[in-house]
């Protein structure tokens, strides 16, 4: 069956009407097009979809059916139409991110206050580590990325949106919570609980540890901000992460950031895709939401 959109509009006018002088004004066409749109319809469906009886046309049984899947695909067509302008207008649509996993600390704030502006966009959010986010980049998987440091020698566009202190933690308990401008090399002394290798976090660390020299005596290896929280509390050493993810800790006092000289580390975050994608318009619009608002909507507990 070879039928157009157009006939099947026409179709509509003239089996609601029942008249094809009456579908051709309301089409805004003369009657001999209707009436051979209509026939090259019939044409192709191969059956009479109209009876004239008397002066009067009817549906045939044809008809009837036709009608019924014709008005189904309608009204599909009409809230194809209306979907496609909400996407125009960023009501509604999908976003797919990927998150630097320390990231997860503020970005479901970020789309929910979207959300709440943007109606019905659906995510998809990809939680994970440094080394993943790059892949994620490199195989065109996902729209945008949440990440500290972007890679260099990488075809992107990254923008800068706020800052990611790290700082070193220590249980309430522990003999540093009290000092003041401890020296770094005081830290050689104490084990560390790290980041996996692929982290940001940890890379940053190991960037700066080189830079002044310090190479830490002990250290054991976790791989989530949480585990290594829940490590410091419990005394098994001391950790290094971002502010972004001591809120709670800080607040409940189960935690304190020791005040060590040349800390915090200042890292900043970026939101991040491939030159040349083609972003959704709800892709788009969280990415300059992201930029222009993340900074005002998040608060960071006080150094
Ligand atoms: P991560 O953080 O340590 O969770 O990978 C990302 C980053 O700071 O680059």
């Amino acid at each position: 069956m070879n039928i157009t959109f157009r006939q099947l509009k026409i179709f509509e006018a003239v089996a609601g009407f029942l008249s094809y002088t009456r579908a051709s004004e309301a089409l805004h066409l003369t009657q001999p097009a209707v009436s051979m749109q209509i026939k090259q319809l019939e044409n192709s469906v191969g059956l009479p979809l109209f009876e004239q009886i008397g002066k009067k046309i009817f549906l045939t049984d044809a008809g009837n059916e036709f009608r019924r899947y014709s008005s189904a695909i309608g009204s599909q067509l009409e809230e194809l139409e209306q979907v496609v302008d909400e996407i125009k207008g960023l009501k509604r649509g999908r976003l797919t991110i990927a998150v630097a996993s320390t990231a997860n600390y503020f970005l479901p704030r970020l789309l929910a206050v979207f959300r709440q502006r943007h109606g019905d966009v659906t995510v998809s959010l990809d939680v994970t580590n440094r080394e993943q986010l790059l892949k994620c980049l490199v195989e065109n998987r996902t729209d945008l990325v949440i990440m500290g440091q972007p890679p260099k020698g990488m075809d992107l566009v990254a923008e800068r949106f706020m800052q990611n202190p790290l700082v070193v933690i220590a249980p309430p308990e522990h003999p540093l919570a009290k000092e003041k401008n401890i020296a770094l090399a005081r830290l050689r002394e104490e084990t560390f609980l790290l980041r996996e290798q692929g982290s940001g976090t940890r890379s940053a660390m190991e960037r700066y540890f080189t830079a002044n020299e310090l190479e830490l005596s002990s250290s054991l290896e976790m791989s989530s901000n949480e585990a290594i929280k829940q490590g410091v509390e419990a005394g098994l050493g001391l950790g290094l992460v971002s502010l972004h993810t001591l809120a709670m800790e800080l607040e409940l006092k189960r935690l304190v950031i020791l005040d060590v000289m040349k800390f915090p580390i200042m890292r900043n975050w970026y939101i991040v895709y491939r030159s040349g994608k083609r972003l959704s318009v709800v892709a788009q619009g969280f990415q300059s939401f992201v930029k222009q608002e993340a900074a005002k909507i998040l608060s960071l507990p006080p150094l």
